[in-house]
């Protein structure tokens, strides 16, 4: 059995224009959208669809019904099936009952619940409360409007241990629930449960059926971290919400267009300014559910992120992931220092407007920063551009905008269509075969994740992974750095022979920056006051690590030699890769180069490293 509770979710988050817009042509008539009808098969445009109202109807055989109807009678799959496949393009899960009481309630139903009430508890102590009075002066100060304020449901967790818990539970609201909804927290030493937000301006967050299902909260002062989301629950999921969907998903299919932005206030001031049209995610780039989720509404996407790396990195991460999801992706590009929120605060909706009128397309954008940084210049750093370029070819779904952006990509990089076309289609290429040199910011974009853990409970998380360097290289590398800790006699030598950029850990390269600078001989306390946390961290394990050191010079001697035969390898990857996109001249000097590193490689014996000994 499915609950019918769930069945009419299902129902009302069912994009009934998308899924029967995959079996008959729609197009958009005022608020419907018609097309040929399927049951008679007609040929005008009498069958008619209404997102509003979440049926079909033929103006000429009469067949209507919603969305499950259609899939019973278009498929012939029985009603039950109908359910599940429209929840499964929704994104709901179906959790069939198997008890006797079809009337059974959702199970999410008790954290809903409790989070309403915990949003209208926040919403009365900022405006009715005395508490709530920093915090009304805050959104005067930034100019949000009551009226604005109250649409998107802003509220205000004080400072205050124990009101909300206790308000709550004269509403009836167990502290065993109010915990589990994430809004009592039990502190780390055991003790009193306290809320999780305090002294924090409160963003409700509602799921696509505008249900309360989470909150972000901003410090009102300074402080870290300044925004704090509710933890991962049953029913809030980041990853899988998007801030102000709710609001947006009409307006969006309306105007044909969907605006991503980065921050809460971001969003909340474009509603503000009547571009409804938006959504944010929470603090990470679009993942792959979000970008699923926005294609639902429409095709054409722009991104409104920080013009700087952060920003641009988010910006390429999600754009890939909406092109993966066919949507047509554009960059707005904000004046540096602004973001939407300060963009149209300054501006309105006419400036916001005439940004996104001087939007670029993803991939225009890409290369027209690599261009400008001068990537398609010389060999290597143009093999790096391409590189970079790839993945996103490769994400774009729509076939159309693919072979555009091919020819875009060979001409920009001056190769041949062919064989860039060649490189798209060929399986992706292992990481660790890295091209070595820095890579261009566009590029990097999908590299690093952007910062997407900012709360405290994440942070732990990372703390506690253990640090495993596995790969053959990095062990040689950590190898390296752990005995010249120890037996900081042979630091002389190896600094002769290696640089910083051997390591491309990025903590142990620090810990080798800062032995080089100062040594240890100054004790591995002042060491470690002039190195980040992680590497410090990795400090402390190396010091513990006292393993065969009465071989010192061996294991110093072995570790460079894989190093240096791992430099060797490397170029002559990179040197494989080169090969085709080189002209001729270029392409004698690789193959020269690449006889000179074959033969070094050959030579590359216990003899090269003989002389090594520390130095006293
Ligand atoms: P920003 O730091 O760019 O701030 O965070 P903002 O949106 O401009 O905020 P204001 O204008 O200073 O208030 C963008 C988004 O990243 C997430 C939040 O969702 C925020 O809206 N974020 C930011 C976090 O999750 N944690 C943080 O500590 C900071
Ligand atoms: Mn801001």
């Amino acid at each position: 059995m499915i609950p019918n509770e769930l069945i009419e979710r299902i129902r009302e988050t069912a994009d009934i224009v998308g899924i029967i817009g995959e079996y008959v042509e729609l197009k958009r008539q005022g608020a419907d959208f018609r097309g040929p009808c399927p049951f008679h098969q007609g040929t005008k445009r009498n069958f008619s669809v209404s997102p509003k109202k979440s049926m079909y109807y033929c103006f000429v055989c009469h067949e209507s019904g919603d969305v499950f109807k259609f899939l019973t009678k278009r498929l012939g799959v029985d009603w039950p099936t109908s359910v599940k496949m429209v929840a499964e393009k929704s994104g709901i899960e179906v959790v069939e009952s198997h008890s006797r009481h079809p009337e059974e309630k959702d199970t999410r139903e008790p954290m809903w619940e409790v989070n309403g009430a915990a949003a209208e508890y926040f919403t009365r102590i900022l405006w009715e409360d005395d508490l709530g009075r920093a915090a009304r002066a805050y959104l005067e100060q930034r100019g949000i409007s009551r009226e604005l304020a109250d649409r998107v449901g802003l509220g205000f967790a004080p400072r205050e241990i124990g009101l909300m818990r206790a308000h709550l539970n004269t509403l009836g609201f167990v502290d065993e629930r109010l915990t589990e909804a994430g809004l009592l927290v039990v502190p780390d030493g055991g003790g009193e449960l306290r809320p999780r937000f305090r002294d924090r301006l409160i963003f409700p967050i509602y799921d696509v059926s505008s249900r309360v299902v989470g909150f972000g909260g901003r410090l009102l002062g300074p402080g870290e971290p300044k925004y704090l989301n509710s933890a991962e629950s049953p029913v809030f999921s980041k990853g899988r919400l998007l801030y102000a969907l709710n609001w947006a998903k009409q307006a969006a299919r309306r105007d044909e267009r969907m605006l991503v932005v980065e921050g809460y206030f971001d969003a909340v001031r474009l509603i503000g300014a009547g571009i409804e049209c938006v959504v944010a995610p929470m603090g990470t780039a679009l993942t792959e559910d979000q970008a699923k989720l926005i294609r639902r509404y429409t095709e054409r996407v722009y991104l409104l992120y920080d013009s700087d790396k952060a920003g641009l990195k988010a910006t390429f991460r999600s754009g890939d992931e909406l092109l993966r999801q066919g949507a047509s992706v554009q960059v707005v590009t904000l004046p540096a220092g602004e973001d939407p929120d300060s963009y149209a605060r300054a501006h309105g909706a006419a400036g916001i407007e005439s940004l996104i009128s001087g939007s670029i397309d993803l991939f225009e954008r890409k290369i027209q920063l690599l261009e400008r940084g001068g990537w398609f210049g010389d060999l290597r750093k143009k093999r790096q551009a391409l590189d970079r370029l790839l993945p996103t070819l490769r994400a774009t779904s729509d076939p159309l905008t693919r072979d555009m952006y091919l020819g875009h990509a060979a001409a920009a990089a001056g190769v041949s269509r062919d064989l860039l076309e060649r490189e798209m289609l060929a399986p992706t290429p292992k990481r660790g075969a890295r091209t070595s040199g820095r890579a261009p910011v566009a590029a990097q974009a999908r590299e690093e994740a952007v910062p997407e853990i900012r709360e405290p409970a994440d942070r732990v998380r990372a703390h506690e992974r253990r640090r495993t360097l596995t790969a053959r290289g990095d062990v040689a590398e950590r190898e390296l750095i752990r005995v010249l800790l120890h037996r900081p006699a042979y630091l002389e030598q190896v600094a002769e022979r290696e640089g910083r950029e051997t390591f491309r850990v990025k903590e142990l390269r620090q810990i080798f920056d800062a032995l080089v600078e100062h040594s240890v001989e100054q004790g591995t306390e002042s060491l470690a006051s002039r190195l980040p946390a992680s590497a410090v961290e990795l400090l402390q394990e190396l010091l513990e690590d006292t393993g065969g050191l009465d071989r010192a010079d061996a294991v110093l001697m072995g570790s460079m030699a894989s190093l240096h035969e791992r430099s060797l390898t490397d170029r002559m990857t990179e040197i494989d890769r080169e090969l085709p996109i080189a002209d001729e001249r270029q392409k004698d000097g690789l193959i020269e180069e690449k006889r000179r590193l074959t033969e070094e490689l050959r030579r590359l014996g216990g003899r090269y490293w003989k002389n090594f000994r520390p130095s006293t």
